[in-house]
């Protein structure tokens, strides 16, 4: 989260004096619906029809996505080897297996590894916009509609980013977003979003996400048979902040796009800055400015140079695949027969994870910086980062 002010202060004061804590309730009793006007507000900036916040943050979202779907035992679900592994984990969460495919230099799904790894299994895709950059939907969505799969966005990086003029999180069947305190905007410090413009999907993960959705006043709308999963609903509380920093997300946004953009410009014509190419340069919400270098050496070089502050895409600790361990040695639940990878369902599913599975992806990781970006930098604060990146490329 970026910017954070008495606003938000003075939304959950009134929430909490209100007393009336739990998303449902009567207005005319006090309720403030914080819950409802926040989806509703969500709705209204991603342009999809249904939207859901809940306390389990983007793993949850995407869990609820991936439920409402359909998704279960004997499904295979394509994710990119370079992403937070909540991405994967949320397939095996719902008894499916992740299938990895290798990113390309946009740092996001290359749409042609992901066409190739589809098997007689697969039945979805999560691309994901991962440090705020938009993904090739338009490529995906076509392989994806080609071979009958669902298309889950994982926007957990990219809260209010856009592609090609549509929000992320809207283009496929489902999106997912995080509103944990590492994001462009939070709801207090965990939160996740759900949007659909699917009412099947809406349904299904809407019942999943309450395990007491059979007493909510939307139950006699639902014509999905309620079942009872999981205990993610939000309070009114987080709603009130997310209601606050929402009103904030397009300005956060601008003035991060402003400055990635100032750091661009500043090194266009100069031969040896090479920059991470974008799928829509516009709808990226300049999180980060992503340098690309010829070898691992010259990554680390300018990574390590005075003022520059970033990391080298291997070193993303668990948002590499050979970093996420419990999934690499299957260690998954808490129960062996609840593990996905002894179900029998999965028995003749891929579950390949070695180094050479998506040894593309940990070569470009291997040779990018991401040098991360402030939307409340002054302008000397901007000036000094891009003479530290000048200095740093120009040795
Ligand atoms: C790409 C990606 N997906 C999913 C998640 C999960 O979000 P949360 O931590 O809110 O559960 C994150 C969070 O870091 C993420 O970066």
């Amino acid at each position: 989260m970026y910017r954070v002010g008495r606003e938000e202060i003075e939304e959950v004061t009134k929430v909490i004096l209100s007393k009336n804590w739990f998303r449902v309730g009567d207005p005319a009793a006090g309720h403030l619906q914080e819950t409802e006007r926040f989806e509703k507000e969500w709705s209204e900036l991603t342009g999809a029809k249904y939207s859901l916040i809940m306390s389990g943050g983007g793993t949850a979202a995407i869990t609820c996505a991936l439920a409402g779907i359909g998704i279960g035992p004997g499904d295979e679900v394509i994710v990119p080897a370079y992403t937070w592994l909540a991405s994967a984990t949320s397939v095996l969460a719902v008894g499916a297996i992740p299938v990895l495919a290798d990113i390309n230099e946009s740092m996001t799904l290359d749409p042609e590894d992901f066409e190739r790894r589809i098997g007689p299994n697969t039945k979805a895709v999560i691309p994901v916009h991962m440090a705020g950059r938009v993904c090739d939907m338009d490529a995906i969505c076509r392989i994806a509609k080609k071979h009958g799969l669902k298309v889950i966005e994982d926007s957990c990086q990219a809260d209010g980013g856009s592609y090609k003029g549509r929000r992320t999180g809207s283009i496929g069947d489902a999106g997912a977003f995080s509103l944990n305190q590492f994001k462009i905007i939070s709801s207090g410090g965990e939160g996740g979003i759900l949007c659909t413009s699917s009412r099947e999907i809406f349904e299904k993960a809407f019942i999943f996400h309450d395990s007491g959705s059979c007493f909510r006043p939307i139950a006699s709308e639902l014509t999905e048979p309620i079942f009872v999963a999981q205990q993610y609903r939000a309070s009114e509380v987080m709603s009130a902040i997310a209601r606050v920093q929402l009103s904030r997300i397009d300005g956060i946004l601008s003035d991060l796009r402003k400055n990635a953009d100032a750091i661009v410009n500043a090194f266009k014509g100069v031969a040896n800055a090479k920059f991470a190419p974008s799928n829509d340069a516009r709808g990226d919400c300049g999180t980060a400015v992503v340098f690309q270098f010829e070898n691992e050496a010259k990554a680390r070089a300018f990574c390590t140079s005075p003022g520059i502050g970033g990391y080298v895409g291997i070193d993303h600790g668990k948002h590499v695949y050979v970093e996420w361990e419990p999934l690499l040695n299957r260690r998954i639940m808490h129960h062996p027969r609840m593990n996905p990878f002894n179900f029998e369902e999965n028995k003749n599913l891929r579950m390949d994870y070695s180094k050479e599975t998506c040894s593309k992806t940990l070569d470009i990781l291997r040779r990018t910086v991401f040098v991360g970006i402030s939307p409340d930098w002054t302008s000397q604060e901007l000036e000094s980062k891009i003479k530290a990146c000048r200095d740093a490329i120009s040795k």
